[in-house]
């Protein structure tokens, strides 16, 4: 697979990290320690994602009178949640990010063709003017995501604007991702093994969203 790691960005895998993810992969996990770890993990994955945006130096006057060379951010930025299991980063995006606009986009299998289909797309009217955080917590096949881009960039914003911010991601999945949209970049918390014939993720969760809204 030929990506760079400023493409593909995975976070550090410290103790921590790995101990939340180890808690959230076991099948024994309660759903509160499920929902309480996992947005524990994402709240890390978009401060991550945010250290991506560009800043411009800015110069500021501490109590002591004396300046201070610091940096600004530079930019505005909207989340997108690719529905349903993306609805669940929206919480962490706005914990970190005040008064953050988010859209929405919800693309399903469409049973005659078996393709990833749009089925309702809602954004702040500016997308195109802003950073796109994409969220979706598993990049499995990457038709999902593929999809959720396409859209953002007939919406008119720039690939090389947007950032997809998942929990788990697999080597299928950012295959197909980065091959067809080099310049956009992924932040995830690790990439696992592969696909199952089910298309689950191995060794993964099971189902995200299942586990993080109780259903089944
Ligand atoms: N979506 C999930 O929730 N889990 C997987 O393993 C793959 C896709």
């Amino acid at each position: 697979m030929s990506y760079t790691s400023s493409q593909v960005i995975v976070l550090p895998q410290t103790k921590q990290l790995q101990a939340m993810l180890t808690i959230i992969r076991d099948k024994n996990t309660q759903r509160a320690d499920f929902i309480f770890y996992s947005d524990r993990i994402i709240r890390i994955l978009v401060e991550e994602g945010l250290n991506h945006l560009p800043v411009v130096e800015k110069i500021v006057t501490t109590p002591t009178g004396k300046e201070f060379k610091g940096i600004d951010f530079q930019g505005r930025i909207c989340g997108v949640s690719i529905m349903r299991a993306g609805e669940s980063m929206e919480q962490g995006l706005r914990d970190v990010c005040r008064s953050v606009r988010i859209g929405k986009i919800l693309i399903q299998r469409d049973e005659e063709t078996a393709l990833p289909k749009l089925y309702y797309a809602k954004f702040p009217p500016d997308i195109a003017s802003r950073y796109c955080l994409l969220l979706d917590p598993m990049l499995a096949t990457g038709g999902s995501a593929i999809k959720a881009i396409e859209t953002l960039i007939e919406y008119g914003v720039p690939e090389e604007r947007i950032l997809f911010l998942n929990l788990i991601a697999c080597p299928e999945g950012i295959k197909a991702v980065v091959d067809k949209f080099p310049t956009m970049k992924i932040v995830t918390a690790g990439i696992d093994q592969g696909l199952d014939d089910k298309l689950y993720i191995n060794p993964g969760l099971g189902d995200f969203g299942c586990r993080y809204f109780g259903t089944d």
